[in-house]
């Protein structure tokens, strides 16, 4: 198979000066990522998660040839970073969540005119691909096309910087936390976007700290943790990595919680039982099948007498997976 993205045992240290008083400095080694792989397919957006200093922006600078790794390979539309870097570029497009490059003093349209022609993209072919993207990203609507850079606002900016990652309209995208700090409506705009062209066969990696949006945007997601790869899957399958973090949840009518709590003790399960503000009791059950326990609890509840209102099953979240991967070394 073809892949777009394949990373195989990335490393890479900064070597940074820590200030030690006034004049003396001691150089420090950031170990930024220590060992990365993954595969990414054409017409999947896979999702890079993780906490700040994780080492995201670090590996999406080494696919976008921005940043040489010091150990390890890594093949972008199956040519190698490090000694194929030009092919590389011509197939990728680039969003860093610190857009830097745009001409303050240009306007949306004129900026997108120079990016165009640094490309090589011939005048007519860029001219229309330009109307085309204004209209996409809706930088038409919002009046942006003809008024200059430093006059955009952040969301703006980010449509912007998509539609230059889309200039040539490349096969593979490496978006750097695209809807950071966008307001929810031009975060959903960009979304459904990046799902769109994942349809149209295009390969994206797509890192941001946002779960919902993980959830959302993501075909598969790999969580990268202190520059490691922790665990990878859907967001169904990283969910269900966590088992015990599965929850029954029963409402119980005309409870004590004192008797349900020593009730439920025969069960020898965790467990917890509070009364809710509207009077009712509420027992959360943790178990790692919470199918195979239902049946028990509920019998265990009404032989003892206790009319049961509601009964749910709560799934972790994907930010349960996160913290909990996370916080682990
Ligand atoms: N130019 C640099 N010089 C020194 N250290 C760096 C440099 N860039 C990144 N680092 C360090 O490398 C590690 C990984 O950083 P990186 O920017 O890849 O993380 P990130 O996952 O993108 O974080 P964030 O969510 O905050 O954007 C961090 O410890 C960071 O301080
Ligand atoms: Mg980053």
């Amino acid at each position: 198979m073809d892949y777009a993205i394949v990373a195989q045992g990335l490393k890479k240290k900064y070597k940074t000066k820590k200030r030690k008083g006034l004049i003396k400095s001691e150089t420090q080694v950031v170990e930024a990522l220590r060992g990365v792989s993954f595969r990414v397919k054409y017409g999947e957006v896979v999702g890079l998660l993780g906490p700040n200093g994780a080492g995201k922006t670090t590996t999406v600078k080494i696919l976008s040839t921005l940043l040489l790794p010091d150990e390890g390979e890594a093949y972008v539309a199956g040519y190698d970073v490090v000694r194929e870097a030009n092919e590389v570029r011509k197939r990728i497009g680039i969003l860093l969540s610190v857009e830097k490059g745009f001409y303050a003093k240009l306007t949306g349209k004129e900026n997108l005119e120079y990016f165009g022609a640094l490309y090589g993209i011939p005048r007519k072919i860029l001219s229309d691909r330009i109307n085309y993207l204004m209209k996409l990203l809706e930088l038409d609507r919002l009046g942006a096309v003809d008024r200059l850079f430093e006059e955009y606002s952040l969301g703006m900016k980010a449509r912007l910087g998509l539609a230059r990652a889309l200039l040539k309209d490349p096969p593979i995208l490496l978006l750097d936390e695209p809807t950071l700090g966008l307001d929810p409506p031009s975060a959903r705009k960009i979304r459904g976007l990046v799902k769109d062209l994942a349809r149209e066969g295009k390969a994206i990696l797509y890192t941001t700290h946002n779960m919902f949006e993980a959830e959302i945007v993501c075909d598969r997601i790999l969580l990268i943790n202190k520059g490691v790869i922790v665990a990878e899957g859907t967001p169904y399958e990283l969910k269900t990595m966590l088992p015990r973090l599965r929850t029954i949840v029963v409402l119980v009518k005309n409870g004590d919680e004192f008797k349900i709590n020593s009730v439920l003790s025969e069960l020898s399960l965790k467990y917890s039982v509070k009364r809710t503000p509207e009077g009712l009791i509420e027992v959360r059950v943790h178990v790692p099948k919470p199918e195979e326990y239902l049946s028990d609890i509920i019998k265990v509840i009404v032989h003892n007498g206790y009319d049961i209102m509601t009964m749910r099953i709560e799934e972790p979240t994907l930010e349960d997976v996160f913290i909990y991967f996370s916080s682990k070394e």
